[in-house]
């Protein structure tokens, strides 16, 4: 089929100087969400039409599969489909979504398209207790006529509850000449796509509905109470698959994922946690309070304690980490690892065992195993030019206080003195310490302040 989607409005009511449809819901651009779900349909031709925002929108969304077409000036919907017929396959259907309902699900979409089949138009319809807004479904007899706009409907068809959802799906040749032939002697001034339904009643073409699974699959986002309120949707959803999948969630009310969530068995979630991009975590991992997690993987019996920051990171299985720990990117972490409080790792690879628990700045290290890293280490990586890497082999011992200048490379077993300033490599199996002696000055005489 061909699927094109309605994305030129401006959206004034959002009150922001980006297009309606960039607005990010779960992180995703609107747009998106209706481009992807198009996507599991494997059309054989897709387009945008955009309008407001200039090139903003194919900008950000440009891809190999996607047309794009602009709707200048916006002459109402019908209007906005005619600019996508030229791209458009004659041999097949038409579908047509809008940019800015992101939630419709690729199921009810499918139950549409099966409806129309080759050469009958399919309108999803909806029953809404307050229609108020929305065009009319006017049927005779069973069979649906036209649909009329509220501001072209009289009193009684205004009391019709079932509703146009804007989606719907029609035999390409034939929309084409009915698009031909719309007027916009109506109300609003428009070329409403609306009118094509009447179009096929008069050409013996038949017109069939089907309803989504959930009303709101259909709700549009017209502003920022809109979007905030479709967020909570789809938050829900998420957060009642993952239970339905087994992972126990706290308070599945206090969970944001925006990306992709992949859990194993026995993983639990506690409150305030967003997870980003693609997050994979495995059988009997936990994630305490208040973690933000992006693009990581976590391994088997992971526990990570409250306050953590972690971003395309790699962690072993039965690791420890947090509270209070920051893992950036290129943080490697093998089994068993600890990563303790206020302790930063970046661009670091970590072996099984090995330790920072407290104070510590990791960074562009390649750290052995079973090493423990004392309070308050700093790899000191940068020389205000270059980063360097530092390597610390297998059992090293470094005392708290320590810094690592690098390029440096402290040895298999090796032991630190705390507070050494490492700036030549440290030898294994040997103790290095570069602070001064130690001295005592007996009945030292403090100064005592001068009187004036
Ligand atoms: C439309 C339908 C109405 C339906 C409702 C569902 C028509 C005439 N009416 O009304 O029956 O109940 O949606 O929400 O189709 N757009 C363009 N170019 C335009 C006009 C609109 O791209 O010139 C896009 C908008 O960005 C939006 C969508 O089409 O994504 C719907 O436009 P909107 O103005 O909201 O239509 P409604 O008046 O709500
Ligand atoms: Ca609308």
């Amino acid at each position: 089929m061909n699927v094109v989607i309605l994305a030129a409005g401006m959206g004034k009511r959002m009150q922001s100087d980006l297009p309606k449809v960039l607005h990010a819901l779960a992180g995703k651009p609107l747009l998106l969400h209706v481009i992807d779900t198009a996507r599991s349909l494997s059309p054989q031709r897709c387009c945008v039409v955009c309008g407001h925002g200039g090139d903003l929108v194919p900008q950000r969304l440009a891809a190999d599969d996607l047309h794009f077409a602009l709707q200048e000036p916006q002459l109402g919907t019908g209007h906005a489909v005619t600019q996508a017929l030229p791209v458009l396959d004659e041999t097949q259907p038409t579908l047509v979504l809008y940019g800015d309902v992101p939630l419709t699900t690729s199921t009810t979409l499918q139950k549409l398209v099966a409806a129309a089949g080759k050469d009958k138009l399919a309108v999803l319809t909806v029953d809404l207790d307050d229609p108020t807004g929305y065009g009319r479904i006017v049927r005779e007899q069973n069979n649906i006529v036209r649909i009329v706009e509220q501001k072209d409907a009289n009193e009684t068809e205004r009391q019709i509850h079932e509703v146009n959802t804007g989606i719907l799906i029609a035999p390409t040749t034939h929309l084409k000449r009915w698009l031909a032939n719309l007027s916009n002697n109506n109300a609003q001034g428009e070329y409403y796509l609306t009118d094509i339904i009447a179009s096929a009643v008069a050409d013996g073409v038949a017109v069939t509905s089907s309803q989504p699974a959930h009303a709101w699959e259909t709700l549009g986002v017209n502003s920022k109470v809109q979007l905030a309120e479709l967020e909570r949707i789809h938050q829900h959803n998420i957060a009642h698959a993952l239970l339905e999948q087994g992972v126990t969630l706290m308070d599945p009310a206090r969970l944001d994922v925006r990306g992709e969530l992949q859990c194993g068995r026995d993983v639990v979630i506690d409150v305030g946690c967003v997870f980003e991009g693609k997050v994979e975590l495995e059988d009997g991992v936990t994630i305490s309070a208040n973690c933000v997690i992006k693009n990581a993987r976590i391994a088997k019996g992971t526990l990570i304690k409250p306050f953590c920051h972690i971003e395309d990171s790699i962690i072993g299985e039965a690791a420890e980490i947090g509270p209070y720990a920051r893992l950036r990117p290129g943080t490697s972490l093998a089994d068993q690892v600890h990563i303790g409080n206020f302790v930063e790792v970046k661009n670091s690879q970590f072996g099984s065992k090995s330790k920072a628990n407290h104070l510590a700045y990791v960074g562009d290290a390649t750290v052995g195993e079973r090493v423990n890293i004392g309070a308050g280490t700093i790899t000191c990586n940068y020389d205000g030019a270059n980063k360097h890497r530092t390597i610390i082999e297998d059992d090293a011992f470094i005392g708290s206080d320590s810094q690592l200048v690098a390029p440096v490379t402290v040895g298999k077993g090796a032991t630190l003195g705390a507070g050494t300033t490492l700036t030549k490599d440290a030898p294994a199996n040997s103790l290095t310490v570069s602070r001064a002696k130690q001295i005592s000055i007996a009945d030292w005489q403090r100064p005592v302040k001068q009187k004036k």
